[in-house]
C-alpha cells in the first residue's frame, strides 16, 4: 500500500513538512506527529485527548458515531449473549475466545489465586468505618505492589501473565471484603467450587453463620454487567494504567491508579452518581427542572449517566444493560421500582429534548447499572466498586499490550506554556 501523507503547510515561516499517515485496520487513520517538534518546532494541542491517540492497541474497538463495540473483533452484543465473564477476560489477555479445555485451565488458575494474603486483612481495619470503599480500593489494591514486588520482573511474559491473573482473581474477594469492612460483617472467604461471580456474590452476602444460595438469575445479571464493563479502549482509567505502567512500575501500582481515576463522577463514578440524582430527582414532575438546570451552564449539575466522549450513538453496554434491568427486577418483583420508572421517563424526555438531541447526549454504560446493584441489594457508594471488578481485566489487558512491546517508551506528554517569562530573582528582604 502507498504510504499516504498530510502536508502541514507553515506560510508564516515559509515551511512546509510532509507526516506519514499510519492507516488503522478499522476506523480513523492516524498523522504521525512525532518529528513535527523537530522538524517545525510545534507541539500540537489537544486538551482531554478528543483527537489524539495516544497508542496502538489491537483490543477493544469503538466506533462512536454508529454504536460500536467490539472487543478483539468480536460484538459486544454476540459476547453478552454467549458467553461468560472468564471467557470474555481470556479473549482481552489472550486475543482469542477460548476452547472449553482453555476456559477451564483459566478458571481453574483463576480460582486458586482468589485467596488474599492474610496480612492484607489488616489494611482494612486501618480505615475509618465509614470510608468511601473506592478509597479503601485504591489502597488496597496499591499495596498489593508490596506483596508482589520483589517477585516480578514485567520483561517476563509468565510473570506478566501471573500478575494478570491475581489482579483478576482477587479483586472480587478484596471488593467484597470492602462491603464487608462497611457493613462490620465478618469477611468470607472465596469457595473454589463456586464460578467467579457466584463466588463474589456469595462473598458479598453470606454470613459464617449460615449457608447461602447464590441466586443464578443474580449471578448471570452480575457476570454480564463484568463483561459490559470489562474494556473501552483508551479511557480515563486505562490511559492512567497506561502512563503509570509506561515508566516501568509494579502492575499493581499502575491498577491502582486506574482505580483512582475510574471513581471520579465523570468516569466510572458515574453510576454512583447517577442513583444520587435520581434521588435528588425524586419524581417524575421534577423532571423538567433538572433537564433545565442540566442546560444551564451556570450551573455545575449534569444529567449523570448521559453523554460520552466517544458516543454519539446510543452506547451499546446501556441498551443490553436495560433490558437486563427489566429481567433482573422482574425475576427479583421489584419491577415497580420508583428509581426505574424515573430513570424510564428522565430517558424518554431527555431524548427528546433538542438540547441533548444536538449534543448526542445518549445514556451510557452507567446510566442504567446502578438501579441492578440496587435491585440487588448492593449500596450505592459500591457500585463504582463493580464497575472495577469487571475494567480490571480491561486495564490489566492494555497494560500487558503496552509492556510487551519491543520498546517501551515513558509516557511524556508536553504543554502549551501560559506562565511569565524569565524574571529577575529578588532576595526575601527586598521582596
Ligand atoms: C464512562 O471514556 C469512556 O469510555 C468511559 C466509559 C468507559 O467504559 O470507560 O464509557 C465509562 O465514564 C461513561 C461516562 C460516565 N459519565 C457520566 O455519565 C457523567 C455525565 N457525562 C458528562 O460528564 C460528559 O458527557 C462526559 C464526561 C461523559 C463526556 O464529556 P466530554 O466529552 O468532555 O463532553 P463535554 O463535557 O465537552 O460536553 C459537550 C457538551 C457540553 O455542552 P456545550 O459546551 O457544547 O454547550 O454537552 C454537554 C456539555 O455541557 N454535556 C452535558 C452532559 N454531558 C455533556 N450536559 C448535560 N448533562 C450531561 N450529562
Amino acid at each position: 500500500m502507498v504510504e499516504r501523507t498530510v502536508k502541514i503547510i507553515d506560510s508564516s515561516r515559509g515551511l512546509e513538512k510532509e507526516l506519514p499517515v499510519l492507516e488503522a485496520s478499522e476506523g480513523p487513520a492516524t498523522i504521525d506527529i512525532s518529528s513535527l517538534y523537530q522538524e517545525m518546532g510545534y507541539f500540537t494541542y489537544d486538551p482531554g485527548f478528543t483527537a489524539t491517540a495516544s497508542c496502538k492497541s489491537a483490543i477493544t474497538y469503538i466506533d462512536g458515531d454508529k454504536g460500536i463495540l467490539r472487543y478483539r473483533g468480536y460484538p459486544i452484543e454476540d459476547l453478552a449473549e454467549n458467553c461468560k465473564f472468564l471467557e470474555v477476560a481470556y479473549l482481552l489477555l489472550y486475543g482469542d475466545l477460548p476452547n472449553a479445555d482453555e476456559l477451564r485451565h483459566l478458571e481453574d488458575r483463576i480460582t486458586h489465586h482468589t485467596l488474599i494474603n492474610e496480612n492484607l486483612k489488616s489494611f482494612f481495619s486501618g480505615f475509618h468505618y465509614d470510608a468511601h470503599p473506592m478509597a479503601v480500593m485504591t489502597g488496597v489494591v496499591g499495596s498489593l505492589s508490596a506483596f508482589y514486588h520483589d517477585n516480578i520482573d514485567i520483561n517476563k511474559p509468565e510473570d506478566r501473565d501471573l500478575a494478570a491473573i491475581r489482579l483478576v482473581a482477587k479483586m472480587p474477594t478484596i471488593a467484597a471484603a470492602c462491603f464487608k469492612r462497611l457493613r462490620g460483617e465478618p469477611f468470607i472467604y472465596p469457595k473454589n467450587e463456586l464460578d467467579y461471580s457466584s463466588n463474589f456474590l456469595r462473598m458479598m452476602f453470606a454470613q459464617p453463620t449460615e449457608e447461602y444460595e447464590v441466586d443464578p438469575v443474580i449471578a448471570k445479571a452480575i457476570d454480564l454487567l463484568f463483561i459490559l464493563h470489562a474494556d473501552h479502549e483508551q479511557n480515563a482509567s486505562t490511559s492512567t494504567v497506561r502512563l503509570v505502567g509506561s515508566s516501568g512500575a509494579n502492575p499493581f501500582a499502575a491498577v491502582a491508579a486506574g482505580i483512582a481515576s475510574l471513581w471520579g463522577p465523570a468516569h466510572g463514578g458515574a453510576n454512583e452518581a447517577v442513583l444520587s440524582m435520581l434521588g435528588e430527582i425524586g419524581s417524575t414532575r421534577n423532571i423538567p427542572k433538572f433537564i433545565d438546570r442540566a442546560k444551564d451552564k451556570d450551573d455545575p449539575f449534569r444529567l449523570m449517566g448521559f453523554g460520552h466522549r466517544v458516543y454519539n450513538n446510543y452506547d451499546p453496554r446501556a441498551a443490553i444493560i436495560r433490558k437486563t434491568c427489566h429481567e433482573v427486577l422482574g425475576k427479583l418483583g421489584n419491577h415497580g421500582d420508583p428509581q426505574l420508572d424515573l430513570a424510564l421517563k428522565l430517558e424518554e424526555i431527555a431524548l427528546q429534548d433538542e438540547y441533548f438531541v444536538e449534543r448526542k447526549l445518549y445514556p451510557n454504560v452507567d446510566f442504567y447499572s446502578g438501579i441492578i446493584y440496587r435491585a440487588i441489594g448492593i449500596p450505592t457508594n459500591m457500585f463504582t466498586v463493580m464497575f472495577v471488578i469487571g475494567r480490571t481485566i480491561g486495564w490489566i489487558s492494555h497494560w500487558v499490550e503496552m509492556i510487551s512491546e519491543p520498546r517501551l517508551r515513558i509516557g511524556r506528554p508536553r504543554q502549551l506554556y501560559t506562565g511569565l517569562a524569565q524574571r529577575t530573582f529578588k532576595k526575601i528582604g527586598d521582596r
